[in-house]
């Protein structure tokens, strides 16, 4: 795995252009007509709003199979919900916001001390992909590990602001019970025991990580884009958006609906493992983000992924004669190769796999 030893070119931070208060953006930037925020039209529709409070704190959803089937319904048909009193504090909430955007305000020789490399993507980066003249995205992101214990070194987290690896840890605590709750609903909703997925995952031994990304303000807004549309390579993701500045766009047909933030809610979505998993009954759909003139955006993507080692198929469950098997099993090691040397591509990736 040489190939991801290092960056193909020295690295600009988003961050320094958007603050050297140029009024064009770099061409590097400058996306294709057909992928700018304004060539495609966007529908004035909402992506389901799903309240956990009815849910069990174990995730039993015996009581309340209103919300499995609200759960269910949305990973079938959006890929997308967003989801009210799921039982994060909202105290711990924004000082996760706090610590993170303070980080991202420090000097840029602070910053630079955690400068990441490709080979595991974790500290401050400012690209994903290795293809050199790669046309590049408008943002920053810090990424850390938070499973396996023994892939997470908090001393690659940052040392300041100085609560903030201790408030990122309360905060990873809480996002995985969250995620353990989630993985029972969606089992349940495959018609499946409660635990399938989570056994499916590895058990105990699941993954996990996070992406912190910021998104400076930019001159040139319509030209480019935050994020390129992907699908994220994992299991499933929670995402914690910024209350006050839209960004996200979730892939409708051919439109992009812009996603609207409920504040201190979560935005969960799935991702390719479970689509493989469910032989595509739940869908991992792609997403964007757009930036804008006026304001920086910050948002916390917690990723949680298959144990990386195992094979991930679709469920035998889940194939028969009228459903044969969509994918073929790949390790999740193996699968997240992809995004981490050609970057964001759509859903061309689970594409390639198709078994058939
Ligand atoms: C991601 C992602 C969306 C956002 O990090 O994979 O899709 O709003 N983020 O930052
Ligand atoms: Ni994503």
């Amino acid at each position: 795995m040489d190939c991801l030893q290092d960056w193909p070119e020295p690295v600009v931070r988003v961050q320094s252009l958007s603050d050297s208060g140029a009024t064009t953006i770099p061409e590097r930037y400058v996306k294709p007509a057909a992928d700018r925020p304004s060539s495609a039209p966007c529908a004035d529709i909402r992506i389901p709003v799903i309240d956990f409070a009815t849910l069990a704190s174990d995730g039993s959803t015996l009581d309340c199979p209103t919300v499995a089937q609200a759960v269910s319904c949305a990973c079938r048909d959006w890929g997308f919900f967003q989801v009210v009193n799921h039982g994060v504090d909202p105290g711990l909430i924004r000082r996760m916001r706090e610590v993170w955007g303070s980080f991202f305000h420090l000097p840029m020789e602070a910053k630079q001390a955690y400068a990441n490399s490709p080979k595991t993507y974790e500290g401050y980066g400012s690209r994903l992909g290795i293809e050199k003249g790669a046309i590049l995205d408008w943002g920053d992101y810090y990424y850390l590990h938070v499973l396996p214990t023994s892939l997470k070194s908090t001393d690659k987290w940052p040392a300041l602001p100085p609560t903030l690896r201790e408030t990122t840890d309360e905060y990873n605590q809480e996002l995985l019970k969250l995620c353990e709750r989630v993985m029972k609903v969606l089992s349940l909703g495959l018609g499946l025991e409660d635990d399938f997925l989570q056994k499916a995952f590895g058990g105990d031994d699941v993954g996990a990580c996070m992406r912190i990304n910021f998104y400076p303000k930019c001159p040139q807004p319509d030209l480019t884009l935050g994020l390129s549309s992907h699908s994220d390579p994992g299991g499933i993701t929670v995402l914690l958006a910024d209350d006050r500045v839209k960004g996200l766009q979730v892939r409708r047909g051919d439109a992009w609906v812009t996603v609207q933030p409920v504040p201190d809610a979560f935005i969960i979505n799935v991702g390719d493992q479970v689509q493989v998993l469910s032989n595509a009954t739940y869908k991992s759909v792609e997403h964007r983000v757009v930036v804008n003139s006026e304001a920086e955006r910050l948002s916390f993507a917690f990723f949680y992924n298959p144990k990386s080692d195992l094979l991930i198929g679709p469920a035998p469950e889940l194939v028969t004669p009228d459903h044969p098997a969509l994918y073929q099993p790949m390790s999740f090691d193996e699968y997240r190769l992809y995004i981490r040397r050609k970057g964001p591509r759509g859903k061309s990736q689970v594409e390639s796999f198709k078994a058939v």
